[in-house]
């Protein structure tokens, strides 16, 4: 029951309250490469108009790939964490000469890209090519954490691992595309950092802040 509240919740939190952002009217893989790559450690505000004229001056991975290095920093820089504009050209030349231009749907392919991790890789399986698979970013890990309780202010890579494993097992099946970007935005406005607004949250009735652990193992089929 709370894996069913859980993603229930977040999809239907998703569809009335979720963010209308350009990135999110497309499956294209090429856009969706961009704005993941952008929104890495930069505000969806300060991106917004840096995507547009970056898709608008580079339409295709191909025309990204002819550009000039230079080029593609003079759009990217401005968004700070500057080594991005080199990671998008060299990517672009690898898809064009390893894949025909063609973004890889698989996860090792994507993970061997320059800049590619698996969070990225993640939001463009999941966005792009509709698979289930997996994203955690800082907002995700939280409120993973928190309604499953999970340590999620952690470097352990063991905890890491869990976190991870139960992303994916909480995915309903096939609808990743609007399952993630409901926990990023869930994440982002409703379970933030500090004063989360739990009154408004859709998760609240079996959020494990207010559970104890032996209430939930009772409850849980699988393994914390
Ligand atoms: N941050 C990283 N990816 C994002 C996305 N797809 N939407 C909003 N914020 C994000």
């Amino acid at each position: 029951e709370a894996l069913a509240v859980f993603r229930e919740g977040v999809l239907d939190w998703y569809r009335t309250h979720g963010r209308d952002l350009p990135w999110r009217k497309t499956r294209d893989p090429y856009h969706i490469l961009v704005s993941e790559i952008m929104l890495h450690q930069t505000t969806v505000t300060t991106v917004e108009p840096v995507y547009r004229e970056f898709l608008a001056r580079f339409p295709t991975i191909q025309a990204l790939a002819q550009a000039s290095l230079a080029d593609v920093k003079a759009i990217t820089d401005p968004l700070g964490y500057k080594v991005r504009g080199r990671w998008l050209w060299e990517i672009a030349q690898e898809v064009v000469r390893r894949y025909d231009g063609v973004v890889p749907d698989r996860l090792d392919d994507l993970l061997a890209l320059p800049g590619i991790g698996r969070y990225t890789a993640g939001a463009i399986l999941s966005f792009a090519y509709g698979q289930d698979a997996p994203i955690l970013d800082t907002n995700v890990k939280r409120l993973l954490g928190r309604y499953f309780r999970l340590e999620y202010r952690t470097t352990r890579a063991e905890i890491l691992h869990q976190l991870w494993a139960l992303a994916e097992a909480v995915i309903p099946p096939g609808q990743a595309a609007d399952f993630n970007q409901g926990l990023m935005d869930m994440g982002a406005m409703v379970c933030t950092a500090r004063r989360p607004s739990c009154t408004i949250c859709p998760l609240w009735a079996y959020c494990g802040v207010h559970h104890d652990e032996a209430d939930r193992a009772a409850e849980e089929p699988w393994q914390y």
